[in-house]
């Protein structure tokens, strides 16, 4: 698959739609650079994303998303971002001037069942379906405003894959 440092693939969406899965499957199958946004930020402020959450709070993590975004699309092929990733103004005004923006998404009783008390996602952890299914309401336009495709991450990753090669290969 043919990307290039300038249009890095981006993935967005929901927790546990299997961005970070994709992405690392294409990056491995590409011979690519492929970096998860999360794990870049944990690296680099040396703290677990629930501490992050804990000492400057949501908006503080968003600004660090924003920030460490910038310096990944410089460097990397492929990126999968975190699902709030559209919850801060900076961050989604610059995904919304990209190319190559996927979105992945699936039913959310999928999604429930891995993201469920997951202590490492503190929007997850300690909620019920139905605050999960407000929190996956209250972004989904802003997906669909970034994104220039969507796809149901439901299916084999060699199906994602072949999709997503046609679409980027044929610009
Ligand atoms: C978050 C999603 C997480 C991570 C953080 C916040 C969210 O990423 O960035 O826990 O608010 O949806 P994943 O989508 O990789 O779980």
């Amino acid at each position: 698959m043919k990307t290039n440092k300038k249009a890095p693939l981006i993935f967005i969406g929901f927790m546990g739609t299997g961005k970070t899965t994709l992405g690392e499957y294409i990056a491995s199958n590409d011979g690519l650079n492929y970096i998860d946004l999360d794990e870049y930020i944990v690296s680099q402020e040396q703290r677990s994303i629930p501490e992050i959450f804990d000492k400057i709070g949501e908006t503080g993590f968003r600004n660090l998303e924003f920030l460490y975004l910038q310096q990944c699309i410089e460097q990397y092929d492929v990126i999968s971002t975190g699902g709030g990733i559209v919850e801060g103004p900076d961050a989604f005004n610059l995904l919304k001037s990209r190319h190559n923006v996927i979105w992945l998404d699936c039913d959310l009783n999928i999604v429930y069942e891995r993201i469920k008390n997951d202590s490492n996602r503190p929007n997850a952890n300690n909620k019920s379906f139905f605050e999960l299914k407000s929190l996956y309401s209250s972004r989904v336009s802003r997906y669909n405003e970034i994104a220039f495709t969507k796809l149901n991450s439901n299916q084999p990753l060699r199906e994602l894959y072949h999709i997503i090669q046609e679409m980027v290969l044929c610009e």
